[in-house]
């Protein structure tokens, strides 16, 4: 069966995208990264993704905090279609995702976030779920939309929330439980 082309996108320390190519490499997934993007120069997921001898590209976003300038999402878009990207995952990626990118890949883009969503939307939502004494928390694989965090669901997975919980230390529970929920989540799509 073919290969599910990725195009990871990512602006931090990339430990998605390692669980990611791990499970490619012991062959429990059928997909192959084709590129891997980041809006950060310094962002470890593309030394991490230069290690493994993929293609690592930055692509500096442009006057915006929150979202790439529209020629600079043009850019984007073109460097995915032209590496023969299939299913663009975003990694950590922090910015906004607009029209360019959205209508280019139709269903096609995914994301992970740190909650159940749609509790705890946008940014540091461990911290939310902590300062809101929450009992539980998790993470969340979805569809992107125009909107932050809002689009379709497609898998979920729960963790406790303790009352000693620090931010850190429920980060670090939910990633352990990112790292197996979004290859497989990938893994189920490839599959069909
Ligand atoms: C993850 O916790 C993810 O849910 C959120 O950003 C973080 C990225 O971590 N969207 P990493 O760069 O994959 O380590």
């Amino acid at each position: 069966m073919q290969k599910l082309k990725l195009g990871i996108l990512g602006s931090g320390k990339g430990s998605n995208f390692r669980a990611i190519a791990d499970a490619i490499v012991r062959d429990e997934l059928n997909a192959e990264v084709r590129v891997v993007i980041s809006d950060v120069e310094t962002a470890g997921i593309l030394d991490l993704a230069r290690e493994r001898s993929n293609r690592a590209v930055f692509l500096a976003p442009g006057k915006f905090r929150t979202k790439l300038e529209p020629h600079v999402e043009e850019q984007l878009v073109a460097l995915l279609k032209e590496s023969g990207v299939e299913l663009v995952v975003l990694a950590g990626y922090m910015r906004m995702i607009k029209a360019p990118l959205l209508d280019a890949f139709p269903r096609r883009i995914i994301n992970i976030h740190p909650s159940l969503l749609p509790a705890y939307p946008g940014i540091a939502a461990w911290k939310q779920a902590v300062e809101a004494k929450a009992s539980k928390s998790g993470c969340t694989v979805h569809y992107v939309d125009a909107g932050m965090d809002t689009g379709e669901i497609i898998a979920q997975v729960e963790v406790p929330v303790f009352q000693a919980d620090t931010a850190e230390t429920l980060h670090e529970r939910i990633q352990a439980e990112e790292h197996r929920l979004y290859p497989e989540v990938i893994r189920r799509i490839a599959a069909r």
